[in-house]
């Protein structure tokens, strides 16, 4: 039976969750497979805002089960605290299930994260400080604890005292802070969250395979984005996981032929939170009106988000990386205003021209991007429910979109609402 992934096809933030949560009406599992709560979901329902960092966005409906894969790294302390707040939203939550095999945000994890961005200096990442890179870091070096590991207090145990002893050294030696007391760590991971989690701890990758035999579907929630993976991604500016399609299949347990639908969300047109390459950028007065038109703030880091013009060598690529079997465009609407919206088509440099990026960032960063100029619709699309009821002029932006991606649009968002999309027909 079917398993549709949700990937993002830029920098983050193209709206996963809604999508998502959109997608699993008709859906009976979603998992999330890779980051952690670096990402940030919103979802607007009946003008209720929730805004989802660990905890997959179908856990909004009754009849999804949601899974937290083994490929998300997971701090505890917030797992619980957004089980709690959804709860006290009404959300029954009770069906959460989240594997044995995910490995743990630890505090030391945070710290180091903190404490590298600040050694970066202005080479800084920008990353959300959260412990994403450092845990992820320890799962390559095969020293992380993993969720598992809450459920055997004495393995717990020893795994953090021989992992802290360096951890200390680097913190005391390196950075000058006090070093890190294993026995507070472990009377919180093992006596506050590990009681709480155990009944949701279980073996995902058999729930995702059962689940498929026995013909449900599956939808698998990206976070981040294709240019921000690992392998993919506009490095060293990056996350430290692999967002692309690909990593559906790892950070869940499914086989690639598991996978049928392949769904990329792009904005109309392009965010960015952090430092990197950004061929597309737009500064000034159209800057500013797009951050405030699409409300471009961080979701849970309330960072402002640098923003641009749609880029299709980006999205170009992202189609091929995640073999998308169509897009779905959100944030129409926020170029409702706009008389002239710009499109990037190619790049040059140095007298070349790239239909797809530059395998060297030395050369990516000197592009040039070169734009086609499409006429805008100045109408206001947020009331539509057709998508015939589209002005000329935004249905030709998507038929462009759709020519030079070469990849079908099939989902066109028109406002944060979990109702507010139409679909070219
Ligand atoms: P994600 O990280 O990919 O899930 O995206 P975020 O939730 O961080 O950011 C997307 C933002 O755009 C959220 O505030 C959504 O509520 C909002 N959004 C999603 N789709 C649309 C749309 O079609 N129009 C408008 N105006 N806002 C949208
Ligand atoms: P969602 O799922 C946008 C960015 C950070 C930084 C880089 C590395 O909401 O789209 P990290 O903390 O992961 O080590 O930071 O990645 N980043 C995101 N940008 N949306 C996200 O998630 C992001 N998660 C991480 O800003 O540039
Ligand atoms: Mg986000």
């Amino acid at each position: 039976m079917p398993a549709t992934v949700v990937v993002g096809t830029q920098w983050g933030d193209e709206g996963k969750g809604k999508l998502t949560d959109l997608l699993a009406r008709d859906m009976d599992m979603v998992v999330r497979y890779q980051g952690g709560h670096n990402a940030g979901h919103r979802i607007v329902v009946d003008g209720e805002a929730f805004a989802l960092q660990l905890v997959p966005s179908g856990v909004l409906y009754p009849h999804i089960t949601p899974v937290i894969g083994n490929g998300v790294v997971v701090d505890p302390a917030v797992l619980l605290a957004e089980l709690d707040a959804l709860s006290a939203k009404g959300i029954d939550v009770s069906r959460l299930i989240v594997s044995g095999n995910a490995h743990l945000i630890m505090p030391y994890h945070q710290e180091l994260d903190r404490l590298t961005e600040r050694f970066l200096g202005k080479n800084a990442l920008g990353t959300t400080k959260r412990g994403i890179g450092p845990a992820y870091a320890d799962k390559s070096s095969r020293v992380g604890l993993r969720v598992q590991d809450l459920l055997d207090a004495k393995i717990f145990r020893q795994k953090l005292d021989v992992v802290l002893q360096e951890k200390n050294l680097i913190l005391t030696k390196i950075y000058n802070r006090p070093a890190i007391s294993a026995t507070t760590i472990a009377e919180k991971y093992l006596e506050q969250y590990a009681p709480r989690l155990a009944p949701m701890i279980s073996d995902t990758v058999a729930v995702v395979h059962d689940a498929l035999e026995r013909g449900e579907r599956l939808l698998l929630e990206g976070a981040q984005a294709t240019f921000l993976d690992l392998d993919h991604g506009t490095y060293p500016f990056v996350t430290s996981s692999n967002p692309v399609a690909g990593g559906a299949c790892t950070g869940s347990g499914l086989g690639p032929r598991d996978l049928t639908d392949i769904v990329g969300i792009a904005k109309a047109y392009v965010t960015r939170v952090g430092a990197g390459p950004f061929p597309t950028e737009v500064d000034g007065d159209m800057g500013e009106l797009l951050v405030e038109r699409g409300h471009e703030f961080g979701t849970n880091t309330g960072r402002r988000r640098r923003v641009g013009w749609f880029d299709a060598v980006m999205a170009r690529q992202a189609a091929r990386l995640n073999s998308l079997t169509e897009i779905a465009l959100t944030k129409l609407d926020v170029l409702d205003t706009l008389d002239e919206i710009k499109v990037c088509v190619a790049y040059e440099a140095n007298g070349v021209r790239y239909d797809y990026p530059p395998y060297h960032q030395s050369v990516l960063h000197d592009v040039t991007p070169v734009y086609e100029v499409l006429p805008g619709w100045l109408t206001d699309i947020t009331g539509s429910t057709e998508y015939q009821q589209l002005p000329a002029a935004a249905k030709e932006y998507v038929k462009f979109l759709e020519k030079t991606t070469g990849v079908t649009i099939s989902v066109v968002g028109v406002g944060p609402g979990r109702e507010q999309f139409v679909r070219p027909s």
